[in-house]
């Protein structure tokens, strides 16, 4: 049976993909408050569901001061990358300011705040991995109002974990390999990007890894471990690479041709090449994330039932 730790733990953006991941990984071991604008309710659940915006420091603050948790991840954003780009306010208002909002907060009930990011703070003109002290270069408004939020909660409370990932899917989220596998099941030919490299990242990987990092650094009080940390699967792949592998592991046929990014125009730019080195956490933690490859079989085993 698993330990039940009577520590609280309020984790925003719950509806969300990462969310959902973060909330069943927490929930045996802690009592969990799920904020999103709509959280949604399971019926015989310990958790306690609060419906908020981030942007309303007042609803924040009464939560935050009813529940006192002793932890808090961030997970809520607006994530519509290229929606970003002509809705930039309202980016700047949930990814920033809501951001700052959750890091007075849990300064003033002292609670430690994990914040998670993107790779897409970066411009991909490295050529090769980055590390967490490399400079952020944001292309688009969605990287830029990231940005903000992490300086938001840098400079606003010491005990926390930035981290950031890339390339996520996951159960309950609209996600790219949900999007390749239906499309390659209606027959339609897919046409995908060859020329940007990451490493998708599975949400329950992350959300294990979040788990091992509280473990380890708050758990243990380790102030000398706060700060960034970048963390995805192991393994790096383009777009089209990762789309190959999904018809490839799933039962669906279908044919798949690259495309450079300047033929497939999009409203934010992306980076070419974001890979995040996951030297810190390696070192830490003792050992690395299992491959994306890995990692996407658990994921369409469980969710879809079926591989090749
Ligand atoms: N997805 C990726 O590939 C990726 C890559 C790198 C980093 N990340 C980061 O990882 C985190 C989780 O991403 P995700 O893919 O799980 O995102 P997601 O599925 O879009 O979930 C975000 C959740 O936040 C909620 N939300 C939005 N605005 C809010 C507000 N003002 N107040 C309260 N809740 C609000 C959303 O509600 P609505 O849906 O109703 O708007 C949604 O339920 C984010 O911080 C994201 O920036 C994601």
């Amino acid at each position: 049976m698993v330990e039940r730790i009577e520590k609280k733990i309020l984790i925003t953006g719950a509806a969300g993909m990462l969310g959902k991941a973060l909330i069943s990984r927490f929930n045996d071991r802690f009592c969990v408050i799920a904020l999103d604008l709509n959280p949604v309710k399971e019926n015989n659940s310990s958790i306690v569901f609060c419906p908020a915006d981030i942007c309303n420091l007042d609803a924040l603050n009464g939560i935050f001061h009813k529940y006192r948790p002793e932890i808090v991840i961030h997970a809520a954003a607006y994530t519509d990358v290229d929606g970003c780009e002509n809705k930039t306010e309202l980016a700047y208002r949930i990814n920033g300011q809501g951001t700052q909002n959750i890091a007075c907060l849990c300064k003033q009930i002292k609670a430690k705040l994990i914040y998670t990011s993107t790779d897409y703070v970066f411009d991909g003109s490295k050529g090769g991995a980055y590390r967490e002290d490399d400079p952020p270069n944001p292309l688009n408004v969605y990287g830029r109002s990231k940005l903000e939020g992490e300086k938001a909660v840098a400079r606003t409370i010491a005990e926390y974990l930035i981290v950031r990932t890339s390339w996520l899917f996951g159960a309950g989220g609209k996600n790219f390999v949900d999007t390749i596998i239906d499309k390659a099941g209606k027959g339609e030919q897919l046409k995908v990007v060859n020329d940007q490299i990451g490493s998708p990242t599975h949400t329950e990987s992350l959300a294990q890894a979040i788990e091992k990092l509280i473990g380890h650094i708050f758990q243990k009080n380790k102030r000398n471990a706060y700060g960034i940390y970048h963390i995805t699967n192991s393994g790096t792949c383009s777009w089209f690479e990762f789309a190959r592998e999904i018809i490839d592991l799933s039962k669906t046929k279908a044919q798949i041709l690259p495309l450079s990014s300047a033929e497939f125009a999009r409203p934010a730019q992306r980076p070419a090449i974001s890979i995040l080195d996951n030297s810190r956490y390696n070192e830490i933690i003792g050992h690395s994330l299992c491959s994306w490859q890995e990692a996407l079989k658990q994921y369409i085993v469980k969710e879809k039932g079926s591989l090749r």
